[in-house]
């Protein structure tokens, strides 16, 4: 079974990364492991042993190691730009659109600064960018995040790329496999600075539960043959008592506590995945300066007003399918609070520590009562 929305280069990353609580996640062996494999002569960056506890910032002056520079100019702002084509509707629905992507990007960089000062103006590797793609035509970048409408992204990119005409007809596994979309990865140095600092970059994110949840339900309570051998099995040998053989060998019903459980595990027996990575994990938006922020919660309405906002044409709009497990209700608020009364105020908490950054980046209310 392949993956969604991912790709298996991924994991390494995430295995690098490896560690499961938040605040190291930021750690240098990111940066200082993605450099070894680029440039091996450089000498690994030091680990300040007391900085372990905090979001650490890369080595200051330490620019051999870094690849450039991936700050856009002060105001490249998406809608500040007179040569962009005006969206259609109504001024004022546009005036708040704009006046969202204003306010988000600075919530963001305020939070950024507080609990990573000095990240906002720090220089990125490719390591900070596996998850992005590149869109030539329309002069896009955006980071796929899973279960937050990367399928449908995707469609629209093949769309806007000219691989397609319509973002209706590609089912599925064309838009994930066979998409002839190039990761900006694939680019030499030159070009991918180049495009990191004149292309809009598009971020889409979801909230972090409601994304977990549907995670979860996607690929543990449908059949998959991949997810369930890899982590499945792993999850059940680890979490559950008296596991029955069969379970052990199929990986197949592991709960969402068991799941929980793997999640906040320190030492979970198999790495982490890109469908349950952080975004700001995932797509590092304290490096990558992105000029779009849309949430999938508004995603009709937001995806949209950013098409029309790159002038792209009219016939290329964003479309609404759910095509992993058609069948089953979407993840909702309530879907995701069901699944969280299975869990005890501890571990719901400590799912929430897990995701507190993409909370307070992107400004999601707190999802359920009693947290902190
Ligand atoms: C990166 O480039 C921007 C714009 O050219 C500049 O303002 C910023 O100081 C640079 N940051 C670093 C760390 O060099
Ligand atoms: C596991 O099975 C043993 C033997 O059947 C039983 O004594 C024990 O209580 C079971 N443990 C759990 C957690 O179900
Ligand atoms: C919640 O469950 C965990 C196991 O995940 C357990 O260690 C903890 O004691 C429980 N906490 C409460 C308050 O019941």
């Amino acid at each position: 079974m392949r993956r969604r929305c991912s790709h298996r280069s991924f994991l390494w990353f995430a295995v690098l990364l490896g560690t499961g609580s938040l605040p190291l996640l930021f750690h240098l062996e990111d940066l200082s492991s993605s450099i070894q494999l680029l440039n091996p002569g450089v000498k690994k960056l030091q680990r300040n042993s007391e900085e372990e506890d905090v979001l650490d910032s890369p080595a200051e002056g330490d620019v051999s190691s870094l690849m450039f520079n991936g700050s856009r100019p002060p105001d490249l702002g998406l809608f500040q730009d007179s040569t962009l084509v005006p969206p259609v509707g109504s001024e004022k629905v546009l005036e708040q659109q704009r006046t969202t992507q204003r306010l988000r990007r600075r919530l963001l960089a305020d939070i950024c600064s507080k609990y990573w000062p000095g990240a906002w103006d720090q220089l990125v590797s490719k390591s900070h960018m596996v998850m992005v793609w590149a869109e030539d035509r329309s002069r896009l970048l955006y980071c796929e995040v899973p279960k937050a409408g990367c399928s449908n992204w995707k469609r629209v990119l093949m769309v806007l790329a000219g691989y397609a005409d319509s973002a209706l007809d590609i089912p599925h596994d064309i838009a994930h496999i066979h998409n002839r979309l190039p990761h900006l990865v694939n680019f030499d140095l030159d070009s991918i600075m180049e495009r990191v600092n004149t292309y809009t970059k598009v971020l889409f994110v979801r909230d972090p539960f409601e994304r977990l949840v549907s995670a979860f339900r996607d690929k543990f309570e449908n059949p998959n043959d991949y997810y369930h051998r890899l982590f499945g099995r792993h999850i059940i040998s680890r979490y559950r008592a008296n596991a029955s053989q069969s379970a052990l060998n199929t990986g197949d019903g592991v709960t969402f506590r068991e799941f929980v459980h793997y999640l906040l595990d320190p030492r979970r027996p198999v790495g982490m995945d890109s469908h349950w990575t952080p975004v700001s994990t995932l797509c590092h938006p304290c490096l990558i300066h992105y000029d779009f922020i849309g949430k999938f919660e508004n995603m009709n309405s937001e995806a949209n007003f950013l098409l029309r906002s790159i002038g792209a044409p009219p016939h290329v709009t964003f479309p609404d399918y759910k095509d992993r497990n058609p069948q089953d209700e979407r993840t909702s608020s309530s879907i995701m609070r069901r699944y969280f009364s299975l869990l005890n105020a501890t571990e719901r908490q400590r799912v929430y520590d897990f995701y507190r950054m993409d909370y307070l980046m992107f400004s999601y209310s707190k999802p359920l009562p009693h947290l902190h």
